[in-house]
């Protein structure tokens, strides 16, 4: 019988509770807001106690970055990949030097220009501004007309930038007031229409959000060492990719620090729909949805998942629940053997990764990656129980809408309540 992380003893020292929401989202870590990402201070301190500097330390589902943020602010080389677009230019512009005067410069041009483009009085602007806009009718299902034509003349100038990485930035801030500006029910993250949703002012959210990331981007120049910003891209390789095909040579890196998604948990695809669509990412949603791992919307027949508490699992479920459970351990399964691939011997895999329940039965995620490990040559470090910091990741949902609310709710369900960090050393 295999044995289970129930009785695990949650070590506090990895709660980091006492950090406030300025802590977590110090240098450029609170740029967007991306769904389930962990804390800077856990992936800084894996690193720290994995990892030596000059390593390299890889995220192959990195999403919004904060592995390889870490990483290279510690001297380490950072790589990652994310199925997502949208993952990869913001983890692209989170760890990427640019000079303040740069930004600012282009700032004092948003201050100076937007006000007078956006004056109803201009047509002008507005139809120049609309040949940047990507045809695609859920556009017009999410933003209100009046809301679209702000954004558009917004989007344009951002675009007309020449400098690449200038402009990757103002992309980035204007992905993160999308949100706000549309009628995307805010707290929810399955994607739902507000119709009464209050407006904001687009030009009002841009110009405040980017002004917020000039002033951390300095802070995150200041904090990078001199020789890795000079040769930033000697240091850090993000694309846009798959897991399971790493940007790195066999048996170089030394740690890996990630935190997979899970099974059918969030439909990444769906939630970052609005930048996608703007930036044209989104031709085909069914398609897309299918590259993600933990996606319900994929298929795959007669696989070995390697764990025997897996096949347990799969058994009990029913009908979809069954397939998708299924399809979410094999693709794992993948991802570790690439992890295995491209990391030395003594290398160690640190997953973030917590528990779950579907038709009564328990998801054994945390024990089921344990055992595939193993099962392909790993042997465990430690296996560490921790809190999930409520600031970071919202830990209440109503299974029915899928907003977030209150413990006090009666409808709220808390859902990954504590999560596991499984440390395996490749054997
Ligand atoms: C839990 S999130 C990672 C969050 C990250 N630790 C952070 O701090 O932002 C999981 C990520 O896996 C990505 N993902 C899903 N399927 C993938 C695949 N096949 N290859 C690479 N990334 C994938 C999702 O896009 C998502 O960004």
């Amino acid at each position: 019988m295999k044995k289970y992380f129930d009785n695990i003893e949650i070590d506090y020292s990895y709660s980091f509770s006492d950090k406030t929401i300025k802590d977590t989202s110090y240098i450029t870590h609170g740029y967007y807001t991306y769904p389930a990402k962990f804390i800077p201070q856990l992936a800084e301190r894996l690193i720290k106690e994995n990892s030596k500097e000059g390593d390299i330390v890889i995220d192959p589902f990195m999403g919004s970055g904060t592995t390889i943020v870490e990483a290279i602010v510690n001297n380490r080389i950072g790589i990652g990949t994310d199925i997502n677009e949208i993952a990869f230019l913001l983890s692209k512009v989170k760890t990427t030097p640019i000079k303040n005067t740069e930004l600012v410069t282009e700032y004092a041009k948003f201050e100076k220009d937007l006000p007078y483009k956006l004056d109803g009085r201009f047509d002008y602007f507005l139809s120049e501004a609309q040949k940047y806009i990507p045809e695609n009718e859920r556009i017009d299902y999410w933003f209100l007309p009046e809301q679209k034509d702000k954004l558009s003349v917004i989007f344009a100038q951002i675009l007309e930038i020449e400098n690449k990485n200038v402009q990757n930035f103002y992309l980035i801030a204007f992905a993160q007031i999308l949100k706000s500006c549309s009628i995307w029910l805010q707290k929810s993250v399955k994607p739902t229409r507000d119709h009464k949703k209050k407006v904001y002012e687009p030009l009002t959210l841009f110009l405040r959000q980017s002004k917020k990331m000039i002033k951390k981007h300095h802070e995150f120049d200041k904090k990078l060492s001199e020789n890795i910003k000079e040769n930033i891209d000697l240091y850090r390789n993000v694309s846009c990719g798959d897991s399971r095909n790493l940007n790195c040579e066999t048996e170089k890196a030394s740690l890996i620090v990630t935190s997979p998604p899970y099974v059918t948990s969030y439909e990444y695809a769906d939630l970052h729909q609005l930048p996608s669509l703007w930036f044209g990412y989104l031709k085909d949603l069914p398609e897309f949805r299918q590259k993600f791992i933990g996606s319900a919307y994929k298929n795959r027949e007669n696989v070995d998942l390697r764990s025997n508490l897996a096949n347990e699992i799969v058994s009990e479920l029913k009908n979809k629940k069954q397939n998708e459970v299924k399809n979410y351990f094999a693709d794992m399964l993948e991802s570790f053997e690439e992890t295995k691939r491209v990391l030395k011997h003594g290398g160690r895999a640190c997953i973030v990764i917590g528990n779950t329940e579907f038709q009564g039965v328990k998801i054994k995620n945390a024990e089921v990656f344990q055992e595939q490990f193993h099962n392909i040559g790993f042997k465990t470090h430690n296996v560490i129980k921790r809190e999930i910091p409520s600031k970071m990741l919202p830990s209440t949902r109503d299974p029915k809408t899928g907003k977030f609310g209150k413990i006090s709710d009666k409808n709220i369900k808390l859902v990954y309540p504590t999560e596991y960090i499984l440390i395996m050393e490749k054997l």
